[in-house]
């Protein structure tokens, strides 16, 4: 992995290492998952403390990733394995489960947690998503579940997991999105870039690069429709934003999925 890529990857992993090593999630202060979509209760509660996965995310991307016995799957900024694990139980032994995460920390307790539950379909790497340590055209699926938003150039992450896939491959996104652009000020505040919420961007600017990186069928379902925001509260959260570090009325939760296309 190259040494460092920028000085908010540098933040980003130090706010995650941290979280890990005081177990604890996004649940247990204000961020990531305060608005998470459909989380699933933790199937993992039988396992001692340390190696208990914690999830991190905003949503559930297993319910849109069509999981089938068999395929391989990627699982962009996979944390302490949490979706990874679940993944791993649909596409059973032979299929299998790549994790990627830049956190040493991360990548140190999923390993453990992989093997003390005696799965051999699931390995964790230790990379960037802007420089995927994964072959080209070689993955069905890929999930990510609240990460996406937390890298600077999208673009470059988008246009990885699309040279990973396979033609025909499927991406399945859980993340969160904007329902406005942010304000400048709030987009410079690197602590609420790493809480998940300063490097949310809006459903088109997605759509958008989705598109420019090669996507087709990009589906897009926000938790809360920027129609259901009075336009007052939305007016008095970008005034306040500078100091905002609970969620945002205008940063929800989203499913994303699209395909790369077969020819
Ligand atoms: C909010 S946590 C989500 C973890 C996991 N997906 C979950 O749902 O529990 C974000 C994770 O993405 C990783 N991450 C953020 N940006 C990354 C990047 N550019 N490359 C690799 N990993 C990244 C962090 O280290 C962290 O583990």
């Amino acid at each position: 992995m190259t040494s460092t890529l920028s000085p908010l990857h540098d933040l980003i992993q130090s706010y995650y290492a941290k979280r890990v090593e005081q177990r604890e999630s996004c649940c247990s202060s204000s961020s990531c998952c305060a608005s998470a979509d459909s989380l699933p209760l933790s199937p993992f509660e039988s396992l001692p403390a340390e190696v208990q996965p914690i999830s991190f995310g905003c949503g559930d991307p297993l319910t849109i990733a069509d999981l089938q016995e068999g395929q391989v799957v990627l699982d962009l900024g996979s944390g302490t394995g949490y979706d990874c694990f679940l993944a791993a139980k649909r596409v059973g032994d032979s299929g299998k489960v790549i994790g990627v995460d830049m956190t040493p920390q991360m990548i140190q307790q999923a390993t453990q947690t992989a093997q003390r539950l005696g799965l051999s379909n699931v390995e964790f790497r230790l990379g960037y998503l802007e420089d995927l340590p994964i072959d080209s055209n070689s993955v069905d699926v890929i999930i990510s579940n609240c990460v996406i938003n937390l890298a600077p150039d999208k673009h470059r992450v988008l246009g990885e997991a699309y040279r990973v896939l396979k033609p025909g491959g499927r991406l399945a996104v859980t993340d969160r999105v904007s329902l406005r652009p942010l304000p400048a000020a709030l987009r410079e505040d690197a602590e609420a870039w790493a809480a998940c919420i300063a490097g949310a961007i809006t459903k088109d600017e997605w759509a958008q690069i989705l598109s420019a990186v090669g996507f087709k069928e990009i589906e897009i379902t926000l938790s809360r429709p920027l129609e259901t925001q009075p336009e007052t509260v939305l007016e008095k959260e970008v005034r306040n934003a500078k100091s905002a570090r609970e969620p945002l009325h205008f940063v929800v939760s989203a499913r994303i999925t699209a395909i790369k296309a077969k020819s």
